[in-house]
């Protein structure tokens, strides 16, 4: 593993050692001091977007490692526009260890990666967020076990960047996945084509339905996110009229496990995609969900940036 780019680069294999890290660095914390494994390691982040979870999880996963983070807020480096990104990535990469970068288009994180002396990871592009979706498979295993290949996992809402990398997740570890939306918003062609060869090859079900009762129907996993993802502002107030069908609330759940928990990769629009009441009703795991990008990310650190320790 070179770059973090994309859950679909990972073998099966290599994805189930990436979440195996994941566990013991999380156990390995919550009971003390994590071992310096990038002890005077440096990480360099450029945002081209804004961020909590993200910014907040990459610097401290550096810290408690023994390492550390340089932030970059959208204004400093203008990728692309102060100057190119290859020449970005060419200079950044001279002076950090390793590159995570949130952009708009996916072009730049390839560009980054093609042109950086170190490893490069994708904090969420328009086209996939495949850190979102490692710990997302972390919090999934922590809830319902390891056996992922009997859970299914659905989707409400865009079929945007999330939905593509819990895809990717799905289809390597054997998870069913099915998403409901509306007509226009279904996942990119070319995003299902790449998914469903891994599906054939791990054994999953994938699915997509206009019908949100059709799509919860027994799942073990309800998931949503933001129907205008950043960027997409000015639609937001069509989508919202669109996409409201597919609220995740009380009432849709009922079609869902008994059991099922309910997923968000936050920042949440409590009244739109997601209810207060599933917010922080009996099935939501977000908050534990939100901690995990701190120990997946750790895992992918380590693997990138740690010199075969761990
Ligand atoms: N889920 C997520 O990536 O959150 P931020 O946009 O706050 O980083
Ligand atoms: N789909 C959302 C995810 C935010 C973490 C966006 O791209 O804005």
């Amino acid at each position: 593993m070179h770059h973090f780019l994309s859950l679909a680069d990972l073998t099966a294999e290599h994805l189930s050692g990436l979440l195996d890290l994941a566990v013991d660095l999380k156990n390995e914390w919550k009971t003390g001091p994590n071992r310096p494994l990038l002890g005077r390691k440096t990480l360099g982040m450029i945002f081209q977007k804004p961020s909590l979870r993200t910014r907040a999880s990459f610097e401290m996963a550096m810290l408690h490692l023994g390492g550390q983070a340089l932030y970059f807020s959208p204004f400093e480096i203008q990728l692309g526009e102060r100057e190119s990104v290859a020449d970005v990535s060419r200079v950044f990469s001279r002076y950090v260890d390793g590159i995570m970068a949130r952009v708009f288009g996916h072009d730049d994180i390839l560009t980054l990666a093609e042109y950086s002396s170190v490893p490069v990871i994708n904090g969420l592009s328009d086209y996939n967020h495949p850190c979102q979706a490692l710990s997302d498979l972390l919090t999934i295993i922590e809830k319902k076990g390891r056996d992922l290949e009997y859970l299914k996992l659905a989707f409400l809402g865009d079929g945007n960047n999330v939905a593509t990398s819990l895809l990717f997740g799905a289809a390597l570890t054997g998870m069913d996945f099915a998403i409901g939306g509306p007509p226009g918003y279904e996942l990119p062609a070319d995003v299902w084509e790449q998914a469903k060869l891994l599906a054939t090859e791990h054994g999953s079900t994938l699915s997509a339905a206009h019908d949100p009762t059709e799509a919860v129907a027994d799942a073990d996993v309800v998931y949503t996110d933001v129907w205008a993802s950043m960027g997409e502002e000015e639609e937001a107030e069509e989508r919202a009229r669109l996409f409201r069908p597919y609220q995740v609330n009380d009432a849709l759940l009922e079609g869902a496990q008994p059991d099922v928990i309910v997923m968000h990769c936050l920042p949440a629009h409590r009244g739109q995609e997601i209810t207060d009441a599933v917010c922080d009703g009996p099935h939501s795991v977000l908050w534990d969900q939100a901690e995990n990008r701190m120990h997946a990310q750790k895992a992918i650190l380590v693997r990138l940036m740690g010199e075969g320790q761990a």
